[in-house]
């Protein structure tokens, strides 16, 4: 089971079950060094529940996690973490009673370590990155949503990531904030990192992905490049289902 040239992630048939709720079903992913995957699909989808299994916050029932070809399955968040893979959380939950600074400078001493730099330096630098430098000796408690977005970020790419998991980075954000954040994505992807974006703001999404792969009740039913991905017919359905289920009221409200 050679991986591509390149591949710096590969996941094969994973399974992940909640009761009687198959939340992840058999799903292969994989992104190359510089790629940006866009991981879309509805609401309850699997999206985050396939993160939690890729990062190590939740095991999987079923299948092979390699990172950098090394089986990673299994292994605890913060050895993950430690081998190159970095995260950012739907809804950030940092130590309110940190600094900003200190919040992103746990990222740069557990991470990966950066060859040559000081964890504070890193930490300067990707405070830098995401605008906050400012807010720096601020408390966490004082930032709103979309300062915590970017700490969260910040924290995640200080850890020196090769594989970056963001899970919907510019959810509640401003147009002008947005755009701000495919910006540092993208400048991210161009230093290597393959990035596998969960989004629901699909210009954000859209723009970014060299390939988007499609899940629907935690399931992939597309993927491919983006144009050809929103053409197929599985996916109008899928997102024209939920939204029909929605207004019925039977949608999951989130
Ligand atoms: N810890 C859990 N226990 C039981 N069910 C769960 C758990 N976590 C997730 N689920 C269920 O698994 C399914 C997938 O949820 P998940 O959060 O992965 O979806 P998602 O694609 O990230 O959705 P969203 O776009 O709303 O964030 C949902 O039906 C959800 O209710
Ligand atoms: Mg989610």
């Amino acid at each position: 089971m050679k991986s591509e040239l390149g591949e710096l992630l590969d996941a094969r048939g994973l399974v992940r079950r909640f009761g009687g709720l198959t939340a992840v079903d058999r799903v292969d992913l994989h992104v190359s060094e510089g790629e940006v995957l866009g991981l879309i699909g509805p609401n309850g989808a699997g999206k985050t529940t396939l993160f939690n299994l890729l990062a190590g916050q939740l095991r999987s029932d079923e299948g092979t996690i390699r990172l950098l070809e090394r089986d990673i399955h299994g292994l605890p968040p913060h050895r993950i973490c430690h081998l190159g893979l970095a995260r950012t959380f739907q809804v950030p939950r940092p130590f309110l009673s940190l600094s900003v600074f200190e919040a992103v400078l746990v990222g740069a001493r557990f991470g990966r370590a950066t060859p040559s730099r000081s964890p504070a330096s890193v930490t300067r630098q990707c405070l830098a990155r995401t605008g906050l430098s400012s807010r720096r000796d601020d408390p966490v408690r004082s930032l709103n949503l979309a300062e915590r977005k970017r700490l969260d970020l910040a924290r995640a790419i200080a850890s020196n990531p090769r594989v970056l998991l963001v899970d919907e980075a510019a959810a509640g954000l401003n147009p002008a904030e947005v755009r701000e954040t495919v910006d540092l994505l993208r400048d991210i992807r161009e230093a290597g990192v393959g990035i596998v974006y969960v989004e629901h703001v699909m210009e954000a999404v859209l723009d970014l992905s060299d390939r988007v792969q499609v899940l629907n009740y935690g399931g992939t039913i597309a993927v491919g490049p983006p144009d050809e991905v929103m053409r197929d017919p599985r996916v109008v359905e899928a997102y024209l289902g939920r939204a029909a289920e929605s207004a019925d009221g039977g949608g999951t409200g989130r």
